[in-house]
């Protein structure tokens, strides 16, 4: 996903502060960088690569200057280059965007019957042509984004300059995000409020359709008919540190070993405030659940427990497959949506279509003041605090444990909770800090089975009903970090064709810490052993003292505690193999190669 950010001053530093902001979008995934920075004219500097090339270039120039707007591409339209890179400038208009101008084509053609060359392959290039014949046609910048707008399809968030007022940003959004930041200096646009924590906290949110006129002391929200709209104020919580890996090697690392206390004030707040309580599933006729990746592998969990303890039927689905089953949406269906970054394209669909459809929707999101946790009916933050690594690791296992409190509500209102049960999930949730602590010191085991799967191509993870979801999830991690081709199945599906890939040598994870299907996945994992397999089995300290000698080449076991938190424990170990491997595949840890953090494109 790309990131913007803008910034008109009373001092001549906007070229080094956008850049030090361009810098805390990194994790968002890029593959190209720019700058459009003014004096007495607008001055673009762009490069391939990472944002130290395009400071390398700076610093061959002088850059004193009150006005700059940045960016950082994920490319979608043309390979990353220099040429495709943003800003772009077409007439007096240049401009840098986030999102994808899904009729460009048309646009353009309209554009070169008009006379317009096009450099680029780029839609953005198109849309800022577009605003520059408008701009042309209106006289009047804001008319013209207005106009402009009107005709995109897609999505976008826009910073522009135009060459009549060098020290002026113009701003507005359609799906994808975009703050405005205050502060003594000047002001701010950015695609969140990472990029202007190290100078200000103070920022407010542009609703769809709204329209900004930055100037370095003065900032005007106006709404379509060209209207003033006044704007709340807010404050951001977190600071600009946690946007620093504070003495561990990779952001990912970090999140991991924060997981102990977010999971652990999640569930504190869950008996604490009981925000959660208020959504009444006995209203609903059903109850589906929409993600994407590692949020949909979260919600699977979420999935088994409603189903398994508070005997609700739920469907989870994909996020950018949930549009087909469309017929099943009525106003009696509760749509869960589950997105930490709550701004991924496909999510936010799902949930505008679901509410087009008259159902009920919650959110379960991190980033506060995001998207979708603006457009749901209610949210329910994970406050997992920002996580930066492009690989999900407390935001997943913030998901799994909101969505194991909404499983306990529904028990209590389903009448299947008992005082004695609901004694045991007490004291479980209250004390997991320790507990996920104990995971994350059994470094030199992760370490050991890395080595011992690093340099395969090929891996299974196999499971059977919640431990088949935590597999999906390890999988994921594995790919994504190590670039290893991995696989997660269902352990009793296993023989029905896909063994045949199994070959001598070939690491076979297995996860096995439900009690009643531990002795099937037991024989699951002797039936690939019995073709050569290397294997790795997971289980919890109830069965410690089962003889593995057999099926096991190595063992990892995690304390045992109720289904509600287990996953969290053995996917926090899965996220430390993980690690591990891609260090000794000496991978791009926190920004691996074609991914973003967020996908805010379809
Ligand atoms: C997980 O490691 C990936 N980064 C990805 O699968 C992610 O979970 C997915 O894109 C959903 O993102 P969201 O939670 O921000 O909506």
């Amino acid at each position: 996903m790309c990131g913007i950010i803008g910034y008109t001053t009373k001092k001549d530093n906007a070229v080094n502060v956008t850049i030090s902001g361009l810098k805390n979008l990194e994790y968002r995934g890029y593959d190209s960088s720019g700058i459009a920075f003014t004096t007495d004219r607008v001055n673009i500097i762009k490069s391939k690569g990472k944002i130290a090339n395009l400071e390398e270039k700076l610093t061959q120039q002088d850059i004193s200057s009150c006005c700059a707007i940045a960016h950082t591409r994920w490319a979608t339209h043309g390979e990353p280059s220099e040429m495709n890179a943003h800003p772009h400038r077409v007439g007096s208009v240049t401009l840098v965007h986030n999102g994808i101008i899904e009729n460009y084509s048309q646009l353009k053609e309209e554009l070169i019957s008009k006379g317009y060359e096009f450099k680029t392959q780029t839609d953005t290039e198109v849309a800022t042509a577009y605003i520059d014949y408008c701009y042309k046609q209106t006289k009047d910048k804001l008319q013209a984004i207005i106009q402009a707008c009107s005709k995109f399809r897609g999505s976008y968030a826009f910073n522009i300059i135009f060459d009549d007022e060098l020290q002026t940003i113009y701003a507005t959004r359609k799906d994808s995000p975009l703050v405005i930041g205050y502060s003594h200096e000047g002001n701010f646009a950015a695609s969140d409020v990472s990029a202007i924590l190290n100078y200000t906290k103070q920022y407010s949110l542009i609703d769809e359709g709204e329209f900004v006129k930055i100037n370095k002391d003065v900032v005007t929200f106006y709404n379509t008919k060209l209207q003033i709209v006044q704007k709340e104020i807010k404050t951001a919580t977190w600071d600009a540190t946690q946007y620093q890996k504070n003495g561990y090697d990779h952001f990912m690392l970090k999140e991991i070993f924060e997981q102990p206390d977010v999971i652990q004030n999640i569930y504190n707040r869950y008996y604490d405030d009981c925000s959660y309580n208020d959504i009444d599933f006995t209203k609903f006729d059903k109850i589906h659940i929409v993600a994407c990746g590692s949020a949909m592998h979260a919600s699977l969990v979420g999935k088994y427990l409603l189903q398994t303890y508070a005997k609700i039927p739920v469907m989870v689905e994909i996020a950018s497959e949930y549009r087909y089953a469309e017929e099943l949406i009525t106003p009696s269906t509760l749509l869960i949506v589950v997105s930490q970054s709550g701004e991924t394209a496909d999510t936010l669909a799902a949930l505008r279509l679901a509410k087009e459809k008259g159902a009920y929707v919650v959110g379960i999101v991190n980033a506060v003041g995001s998207t979708i946790s603006r457009e749901v009916d209610k949210c329910i933050y994970t406050y997992a605090g920002p996580e930066i690594a492009v690989a999900t690791t407390k935001g997943y296992t913030s998901q799994v444990a909101v969505l194991s409190t909404l499983a306990i509500n529904a028990m209590k209102q389903n009448g299947l909770l008992d005082a004695e049960n609901e004694k045991t999930l007490k004291n479980d949730l209250l004390n997991i800090k320790e507990k996920l602590e104990d995971v994350l010191k059994n470094k030199e085991k992760y370490l050991d089975i890395a080595k011992s799967i690093y340099n395969h191509e090929d891996l299974f993870f196999i499971g059977r009903g919640i431990d088949s979801s935590i597999c999906m999830e390890g999988s994921l991690k594995l790919k994504e970090i190590s670039y290893m081709h991995s696989e997660s199945y269902s352990a009793g599906e296993l023989k029905h064709g896909t063994i045949s890939l199994i070959e001598n040598g070939t690491p076979v994870i297995a996860i096995a810490t439900n009690e009643e299907l531990f002795e099937k996945t037991v024989s699951n994992v002797k039936e690939t052993k019995a073709r050569g397999a290397f294997s790795i089995f997971i289980t919890t300290s109830a069965h410690q003292d089962y003889n593995f000698d057999e099926f096991a080449d190595k063992v990892v076991i995690v304390p045992n505690t109720t289904e509600f938190t287990q996953a969290i424990l053995v996917v926090t170990a899965l996220q430390l193999i993980a690690y591990e491997t891609a260090k000794l595949r000496k991978c791009d840890i926190d920004k691996p190669r074609n991914l973003a953090k967020s996908v805010t494109v379809e």
